[in-house]
């Protein structure tokens, strides 16, 4: 497995660095400007302090650095954090620098390209751009931790962030919500045949209060 990963200038400087270390495979990563100052700013560390989680680092600048090529393959392009801007210019087609132009190339080439969106609230200019990446077969993923399984902790709610991420490149990240269930004898699920019987997009059951 080879995924590229880039970090921007977003806030979250700890999701790229709990998706380095839990990344199976190849990692090779890019770090813009101002993914340096934010990763400095929010947990002091400098792009060569994440040297033990990566195969190895290439400079924002370096458009002749192989992944500027679509014939250099990956899994997964990861830009986690995603700044609005760095959005902007990928929804815009704009590649002057690795990041931009590697996102280009990983569209282009239809291989996975996964925004995990750091901003909020979003602008209709942010939600257009985001729309437009989809069309175009990118994957909008906003940082946006799953409580379901309680995190007693800041590293739990980032780890569950991960294994979404995790789970776009396809990677096995265990077993899925109540996936026990599905071999369960279960009386209630024999309603399930009738449409009128389940849930809607809430979660309520159609009828229910
Ligand atoms: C401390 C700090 C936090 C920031 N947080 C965000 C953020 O969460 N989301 C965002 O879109 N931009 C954020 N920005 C602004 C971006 O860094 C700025 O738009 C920059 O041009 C992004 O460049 P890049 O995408 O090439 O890294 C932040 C800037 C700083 C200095």
């Amino acid at each position: 497995m080879r995924v590229l990963v880039g970090i921007t200038g977003a806030s979250g400087a700890a999701f790229a660095i709990d998706f380095l270390k839990r990344c199976p495979g190849e990692r090779f990563l890019i770090v813009s400007e101002w993914g340096k100052a934010v990763l400095k700013d929010e947990l002091g560390l400098s792009p060569a302090d994440l040297a033990p989680w990566v195969t190895r680092t290439f400079a924002d600048g370096d458009l002749a650095a192989p992944f500027s090529s679509g014939t250099i393959r990956h899994d997964a392009f990861v830009i986690v954090p995603c700044s609005a801007s760095t959005m902007a210019k990928i929804a815009a087609g704009i590649a002057d620098t690795l990041i931009t132009r590697a996102a280009a190339v990983t569209l282009k080439e239809r291989m996975r390209l996964v925004l995990a969106l750091r901003e909020t609230p979003l602008s209709t200019g942010m939600l257009e751009n985001a729309l437009r990446i989809s069309r175009d077969g990118g994957i909008i993923a906003p940082i946006m931790p799953p409580l379901y399984h309680r995190p007693q902790t800041l590293d739990g709610a980032v780890a569950g962030f991960t294994a979404k991420l995790l789970a776009l490149c396809g990677v096995e990240t265990g077993p899925g919500w109540h996936e026990d269930r599905l071999q369960q004898e279960n009386p209630a699920a024999l309603t399930h045949g009738d449409p009128a019987a389940r849930p809607d997009a809430t979660g309520r059951e159609r009828g229910a209060p």
